[in-house]
């Protein structure tokens, strides 16, 4: 048993890198046609306290590469199967504002935008906007502007909502704490313009890992069962426990870790304008967003808790160092068919992919901020979606910060795992294989619905020590010497 009192096993989380101490110099913002839109002026950037918007006058594009503007001149006639929801929401955001709807027109998003490529799948690709056009672009999400992006059977089919019209639906309570997060950044960025950019990266993998045969040893593992990613993970790599459309249910019901975030810091939430559905081997890496409230409460239990004032540095680009990677996991609705090889594989390669940047040097890269990936609403194991996240830290190059939100048990079961691991120097690959046996000696034929053997005691028992504790037994390997 977890003695009583002890938040935190492991390395003390003062050992783990954070940005913007571990990171290396970043070379000079530019735009780089096919693989970065930057759409500022970089040579302004250090002269202008609101960086300047580029090019200076409004690209028209309509086309399926781009983002449909609600300024363009192709936003006249509405498709047959919108016609009703547009006029619906042009309605209904009249009706909120009459006396401003005779003056309403788009030229400040004229000015404050220009053309956003949209981030398909299969695309390795990044924008860098200033926080400036992301408000005008969630304002315009607001009042629901964005032409052909009120129904699912347009051309937008596999991208996230973005207009916020569910936001209105409903009277729930959940709903009212949402618009009061928001109303709170849109209050804050309308009073004080924020002065800083943001990127979003669409990353795919190239090539995955062979993960049988990799040697790689596990790098160092924090974990606790007190504390968020978002408050203890300032400064690493924060998983955003996310759907394949990135912002999940922000816009409408869901209320869990990922909208949530996306609530706190609403800037990540512009994301799900360009960004389709994500792939297998897909991540989004969200770099510089703002917090600007604080909550309390979890799902029903959510509260927004007033204005946060975010006081975290900025990188060289003028980016928060607030690191924010969309990685999807699967939904399992039947316990056993997550240790499938083909589930294990899918879940090493989406986390590895979100982990893993090929250009840095392991001491320049941040430890991850993680927990209970998948685990939730998705109904995954914890203990075996530990081990997956420990293992594609390690392969990444990444040690691993565990915020357990709550739970000891888990915190002294994958703790032990990690010294049992690490002590008998097993590596990436051999861990792979011990993965690969339990699917086969145990669940394949397993007839139950949960298997008769757990995933830890299997390990323990088939890595041969005869003083392996199963977890259920609540031993310490992690303070016995090495056998
Ligand atoms: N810090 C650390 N751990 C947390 C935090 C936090 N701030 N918040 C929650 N947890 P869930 P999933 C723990 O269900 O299963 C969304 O709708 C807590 O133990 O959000 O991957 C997405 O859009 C919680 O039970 O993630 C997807 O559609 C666990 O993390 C879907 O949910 C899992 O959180 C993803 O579901």
């Amino acid at each position: 048993r977890t003695a009583p009192g002890v938040t935190w096993l492991g390395t003390p989380i003062s050992k783990l890198r954070r940005m913007p101490e571990c990171g290396g110099k970043l070379p000079p913002l530019k735009d780089v046609p096919d693989q970065h839109t930057v759409m500022i002026r970089t040579d302004l950037l250090g002269k202008c306290k609101v960086p300047i918007p580029y090019p200076a006058t409004f690209l028209d594009t309509w086309d399926d590469v781009h983002v449909k503007m609600p300024c363009s001149n192709g936003n006249l006639f509405p498709v047959d199967d919108e016609v009703k929801l547009e006029v619906f929401s042009h309605e209904a955001v009249l009706n909120y504002s009459a006396s401003h709807a005779r003056k309403w027109d788009f030229t400040a998003l004229d000015v404050t935008v220009t053309p956003i490529p949209l981030l398909k799948r299969g695309m390795s690709h990044s924008i860098t906007m200033s926080q400036e056009q992301v408000a005008c672009l969630l304002a315009n999400a607001f009042f629901c502007t964005f032409p052909r992006r009120n129904s699912r059977k347009t051309e937008y089919c596999n991208y996230p909502d973005i207009n916020f019209f569910r936001l209105f639906e409903g009277s729930s309570s959940r709903k009212i704490e949402k618009l009061k997060t928001l109303m709170c950044y849109f209050k804050s960025v309308t009073e004080q313009k924020p002065t800083g950019l943001v990127t979003f990266s669409r990353q795919r993998l190239d090539k995955p890992p062979n993960w049988k045969s990799s040697p790689t040893l596990l790098t160092r593992l924090h974990i606790t069962s007190e504390g968020t990613i978002e408050d203890d993970g300032y400064g690493m790599l924060q998983v955003d426990f996310a759907n394949k459309f990135v912002g999940g249910g922000v816009i409408g019901a869901g209320l869990v870790q990922e909208e949530i975030r996306f609530l706190i810091n609403p800037e990540l939430i512009v994301s799900r304008l360009f960004t389709e559905a994500l792939d297998d081997d897909e991540c989004l890496i969200i770099t510089g967003s703002q917090q600007f409230s604080k909550y309390t409460g979890y799902s029903q239990t959510y509260r927004w808790a007033g204005c946060h004032h975010d006081t975290t540095p900025r990188d060289d680009w003028r980016r928060r160092c607030t690191e924010v990677v969309a990685i999807d996991a699967l939904q399992f609705r039947n316990f056993l068919e997550q240790f499938h090889p083909d589930k294990i594989n899918r879940e090493l390669n989406k986390a590895y992919c979100g982990f893993s940047h090929s250009e840095k040097e392991s001491q320049n890269l941040a430890a991850v901020a993680t927990g209970n990936w998948g685990c939730g609403v998705f109904g995954g194991d914890t203990r075996l979606k530990a081990l997956i996240q420990m293992l594609a830290a390690a392969e990444a190059g990444r040690d691993v910060a565990y915020f357990t939100f709550g739970d000891n048990q888990l915190m002294t079961d994958v703790h032990n795992m990690h010294s049992f691991l690490t002590q008998r120097n097993i590596s990436v690959g051999e861990a792979y294989d011990l993965l690969q046996q339990y699917y086969s000696s145990v669940c394949e034929n397993c007839l139950r619905r949960r298997p008769d053997v757990s995933l830890y005691s299997f390990i323990y028992g088939q890595v041969g020590s005869s003083e392996a504790p199963d977890e259920s037994s609540r031993g310490s390997a992690g303070q016995r010497s090495p056998t």
